[in-house]
């Protein structure tokens, strides 16, 4: 037995005067006028620990839209208990059942659910309408029906037999818990990174991002809707020291699945060495981590598809995607061109307030973030290797709003070429023609990093050479377009080095990583 293979959800433009926007206007002004309170979700029941925080609006600082409750250490003890409690019944039930539930919660995201889930990714998040719509509803939806899809197809995959023997494989879950930890740029990765390995029959803690609780709490909602048994996800913000020190002491920690920082997984990664004698099996870690991610034009380049490229990679969701463009490579030969159309382009960006659908960019994501990306923009300034060529402005008066920026530099090993930035910066590199070789080697070494990236020529032989000196430079490879926006069931998404563990989110590769896998052999 198979699922149908999916389609990709399709997406809405929420076009002026129509009934999508409308609703989704609605919804956004629904959640705004109610303050909600976000309980931990623990063994199915709602927990309330007096310990909370603050869910704001990114372009709106002063606006709350709510207070989420955090885990304390009783708390993540009672989660690891709920979840190795569900775990009896979860693992026996059969995948058509565990299958059902997750699709449930999909059709309940293409229905009315996904008014809720745009609004509130808009909201909590400063997507715009479309952003939100790529990301927390279609992509979360694909991921899902995607993923039931190739689970079937992992458990059809069976063994050779012999007349005197069959043998069978058997994909079991995993014996322990998984930890799931989740970032604040997608909705649907933060739903996915629970939901795949529950689909395997996994049990799960899933500790979502401090600035994306309000929305993975609807996730959360959604999937009880949809009728996830008690205990199967447990929706557990915690502070991360707190909660990586019960998980990563306990012996039933059978996997991480993460996406965040490198600096943070790194640290995980440590921690489970360090603890490698306590755990009954060892575990599966599974990460997608930081990202440096580059366009590089040869000569030939169409140059209006590389500004669309430019512009769009590194400036939707003001570059606070992993995939996001933040440095290009550019030859000397179409640089005066290219250059008067990028500025022409980026001056026509509008940013501000989601709400106005007029909109291209809305604010980063928090203060933090805020200090940091302007900390960059400052270097450029003060520094005499770069200038910045449009942009450049930061205000925090009303909400965390960073101009996109554009910076010039005569280095290729300027500090905002090679280091993450995670903001609307892009820096660009021109190089002289005939170093297009010597360049694509500086391109693939001078980052650790291998997520994204964007090659762009009319020319097959540059694209060969491009593709064969950026080998490990990224993990998804994009030629002739920008490297954002990989779509489930089309491009499976990941990258290696310090970009994570390039297990692609949305594929089979990654599905197996949660699976126990046992072979049986019975002679006649
Ligand atoms: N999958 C996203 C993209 O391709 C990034 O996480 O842009």
């Amino acid at each position: 037995f198979k699922v149908k293979k999916p389609e990709n959800e399709p997406v809405l433009s929420y076009g002026a005067y129509s009934n999508e926007r409308a609703q989704l206007k609605a919804k956004l002004r629904e959640l705004k006028e109610t303050q909600i309170e976000i309980p931990l979700i623990v063994g199915g029941k709602e927990i309330y620990t007096g310990n909370t925080k603050k869910c704001l609006i990114p372009h709106n600082k002063d606006h709350v839209l709510g207070i989420y409750h955090m885990a304390g250490e009783q708390e993540i003890e009672m989660a690891i208990e709920a979840a190795l409690q569900a775990k009896k019944e979860w693992d026996e039930m059969p995948w058509q059942h565990r299958a059902s539930i997750f699709l449930k919660a999909a059709e309940l995201l293409s229905g009315p659910w996904r008014y809720t889930l745009n609004a509130a990714t808009m909201l909590g998040q400063s997507k715009t309408a479309y952003q939100a719509e790529i990301d927390s509803a279609c992509e979360l939806i694909d991921f899902i029906r995607f993923n039931t899809y190739f689970m079937t197809e992992i458990y059809d995959d069976q063994l050779i037999s012999t007349n005197e023997c069959w043998n069978r494989i058997e994909y079991r879950p995993l014996e322990g818990f998984v930890f799931s930890v989740t970032p604040f740029n997608f909705t649907a990765i933060g739903g996915n990174l629970a939901i795949s390995p529950a689909l395997m029959g996994n049990v799960v803690l899933w500790k979502p991002s401090r600035t994306a609780v309000y929305s993975n709490y609807f996730v959360m909602k959604l999937l009880q809707e949809a009728g996830l048994p008690d205990g199967v996800i447990n929706f557990v913000p915690s502070s991360g020291g707190l909660i990586g020190n019960k998980v990563f002491n306990h012996e039933s920690l059978a996997g991480i699945h993460f996406t965040g920082s490198t600096g943070v997984f790194n640290t995980m990664w440590k921690t489970i060495g360090e603890n490698i004698d306590k755990y009954k099996s060892y575990p599966k870690i599974v990460g997608e981590t930081g990202g440096k991610d580059f366009i590089f034009a040869h000569s030939l380049a169409n140059i209006n598809k590389l500004v669309t490229a430019l512009i769009r990679g590194a400036f939707e969701y003001q570059g606070q995607k992993c995939s996001a463009a933040s440095r290009a490579y550019i030859p000397n030969s179409i640089w005066t061109v290219l250059k008067c159309k990028l500025i022409s382009e980026a001056s026509t960006i509008k940013m501000g307030d989601i709400e106005d659908f007029t909109n291209f960019m809305g604010a980063v994501i928090d203060k933090e973030s805020f200090d940091k990306i302007k900390s960059y923009i400052d270097f450029a300034r003060n520094s005499d290797e770069a200038e910045i060529i449009w942009g450049g402005k930061c205000d925090d008066r009303v909400g965390y709003f960073i101009e996109p920026t554009i910076i010039a530099t005569k280095d290729p090993y300027f500090k905002t070429m090679t280091e993450e930035i995670f903001g609307p910066v892009l820096t660009i590199y021109v190089y002289e023609d005939e170093k297009f070789e010597e360049t694509l080697k500086i391109c693939n070494e001078s980052t650790p990093y291998g997520l994204t990236g964007g090659i762009f020529s009319q020319d097959r032989k540059a694209l060969i050479l491009m593709e064969r000196l950026l080998k490990y430079a990224a993990g998804n490879l994009y030629i002739n377009d920008k490297p954002t926006g990989a779509v489930v069931g089309q491009q499976p998404f990941g990258g290696a080095r310090a970009s994570g563990t390039n297990d692609k989110a949305g594929s089979k590769l990654n599905l197996l990583r949660w699976a126990n896998p046992r072979v049986i052999k019975e002679t006649f």
